[in-house]
């Protein structure tokens, strides 16, 4: 693993990289304004002795600097005040930037992050369709949608795979894929040894083939966001790369905001897509987040 980062961090990058993942991450989360005000929310935190400092560009996200009692058992939380939720888990529905109107799709929904965002951002207007093809984390996310008082939504145990069967088209796809989580190592340290290369060359294939059907769902004019939870371009460039060799009606587009650095253009003597520079890395050591990628991909036509 360490030998793969040198290949595209270099020495200095992994090393920090390293030191960065055995820091503790501060606690982040996102204030339901479906079911609470920002104000109102802050002033009961604030009572119950909670340190609650903003998050740049993401007026409902907060860091929580003093946690005087476990975050997962408030009433607030509970009610569907708050969503538990790791900034860089917060930005692939902002950056997919979903509209009242629009039909949306998140193609990997369980147990619903950025699904109850994008019902947030969309102000429980619209259509969302989730799904997840785990029948075994369906009810968790059956759980959160009531918590938080997702009205938009419907929930399907489904393979997103064959998403092409269902016969809709969709305006906005959310392609948050399943991944080694490599980039999860600062939240759980066991996953510095649970995957192999071949694990990672197992979940490329996945990932193409869900994001075959995705781009295939989109309407003219659509956009898809593509995330993992993995800093291994063999599962986030390459897998992009590959795909759109074959679908030349779309183009990676820039995200509403800069948040990480540069997709990479290219990668072990490979030159890549230069439209990948729009893609975004995220790393503990230089965001201060778990590692993450995002990228945005458009139906031009
Ligand atoms: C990274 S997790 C999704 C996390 C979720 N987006 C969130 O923010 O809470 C990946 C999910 O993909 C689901 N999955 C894996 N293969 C799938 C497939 N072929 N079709 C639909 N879901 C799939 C897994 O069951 C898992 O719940």
């Amino acid at each position: 693993m360490v030998e793969r980062y040198i290949r595209f961090l270099g020495l200095e990058g992994t090393i920090n990289l390293l030191r960065a993942n055995e820091k503790p991450l501060t606690p982040t989360i996102r204030v339901n304004t479906l079911k609470i005000s920002i104000q109102k929310f802050l002033n009961r935190f604030n009572k119950k002795g909670f340190v609650c400092e903003p998050i740049a560009n993401i007026p409902y996200g907060f860091k929580i600097l003093k946690e005087p009692y476990n975050l997962g058992s408030q009433h607030e939380y509970l009610q569907g005040y708050y969503y538990i939720q790791n900034l860089a888990s917060m930005l692939p529905a902002i950056m997919l930037n979903p509209q009242f109107k629009d039909l949306v799709i998140d193609m990997c929904a369980a147990p619903g992050s950025k699904a109850t965002q994008l019902a947030q951002l969309m102000q429980n207007k619209g259509t969302l369709i989730l799904i997840d093809r785990n029948k075994n984390r369906i009810p968790a996310l059956r759980v959160n949608i009531n918590r938080m008082g997702i009205l938009n939504s419907m929930i399907l145990n489904y393979d997103s795979k064959n998403l092409k069967n269902l016969k809709i088209r969709a305006q906005k796809i959310l392609l948050d894929a399943p991944c080694t989580g490599e980039g999860l190592i600062r939240e759980d340290s066991s996953r510095k040894k649970s995957k192999e290369i071949s694990d990672i060359k197992k979940m490329a294939k996945i990932q193409k083939r869900l994001l075959i059907a995705g781009l295939e769902t989109l309407e003219p004019g659509g956009e898809l966001l593509y995330s993992t939870c993995s800093i291994a371009p063999e599962e986030n460039e390459l897998v992009i790369h590959s795909t759109l060799q074959n679908h030349p009606n779309f183009s990676i587009i820039k995200m509403p905001y800069v948040m990480g650095i540069s997709g990479l253009t290219n990668f072990d003597g490979i030159a890549l897509r230069k439209d990948l520079i729009n893609a975004q890395r995220l790393y503990p050591h230089i965001h201060d987040t778990i590692g993450f990628f995002m990228c945005k991909i458009k139906m031009l036509y």
